[in-house]
């Protein structure tokens, strides 16, 4: 079976997530400017960019290599229109970030913002440290579990449900867990809520020497 977000148009995307009662594009830029402004990482990957929601937050002056990856590559074909003339030095890749074949020089600073939901969470979260700096530093956003509204909220935007079959919640405990396995020490977590109502975990990561334990 393949990737079900190849099937999904962006605008049925961001519309979506731009909806009042969603209310998660807003969310996760507002995340990510936060994280930009407590790491002021000179460099950053975005996994799971989709039209490059939050890239406007990144200050150039600061962060001087701009990665991007989503497996639709369309979604990279909008974040390259948007962004590729006011971010110096972006790097756009298609594909699945699960794959080797899906590499770039490490960076200081991933976001992995609702993508866990759709991957092997184990495998991507080796595939993440081994394209991090040695001390480098993954940032996640998942989803919550919530007992009002469905995994996938619906919206007119009936696309999005082809999601719902394959998405699997992470709950932050066991990514804690798994990122602990693959090489990480977890310094900070916390919930935060779209406007919509659904919560989500942000949990950040440093990459540690094999010896030192969490
Ligand atoms: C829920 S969206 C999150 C998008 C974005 N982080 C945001 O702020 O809106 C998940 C994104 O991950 C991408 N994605 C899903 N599976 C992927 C994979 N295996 N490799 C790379 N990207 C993937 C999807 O195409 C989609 O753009």
């Amino acid at each position: 079976m393949g990737n079900p977000w190849l099937d999904i148009p962006l605008a049925d995307y961001e519309g979506h997530m731009a909806l009042p009662d969603v209310g998660q594009a807003r969310m996760l830029g507002d995340i990510f400017a936060d994280l930009l402004r407590e790491y002021a990482p000179a460099s950053v990957a975005v996994l799971g960019c989709a039209g490059g929601n939050g890239l406007e937050r990144i200050s150039s002056a600061v962060t001087k290599r701009v990665v991007a990856v989503d497996v639709n590559p369309a979604y990279v074909e909008a974040t390259r229109a948007r962004f590729a003339g006011c971010i110096s030095g972006l790097e756009l890749l298609a594909g699945d970030i699960q794959s080797d074949a899906v590499t770039f020089p490490p960076v200081a600073f991933v976001f992995a913002a609702l993508l866990f939901e759709y991957v092997d969470v184990d495998v991507t979260l080796r595939r993440i440290r081994a394209l991090l700096t040695r001390d480098g530093v993954l940032a996640s956003v998942v989803q919550l579990p919530s007992a009002s509204t469905c995994a996938v909220t619906p919206s007119l935007f009936t696309s999005l449900q082809k999601l719902a079959p394959g998405m699997r919640l992470v709950p932050p405990a066991r990514l804690h867990e798994l990122a602990k396995s693959a090489g990480f020490a977890q310094t900070a977590a916390r919930v935060d809520q779209a406007d919509g109502g659904k919560q989500f975990a942000v949990q950040t990561f440093r990459c540690r020497d094999s010896q030192v334990s969490d």
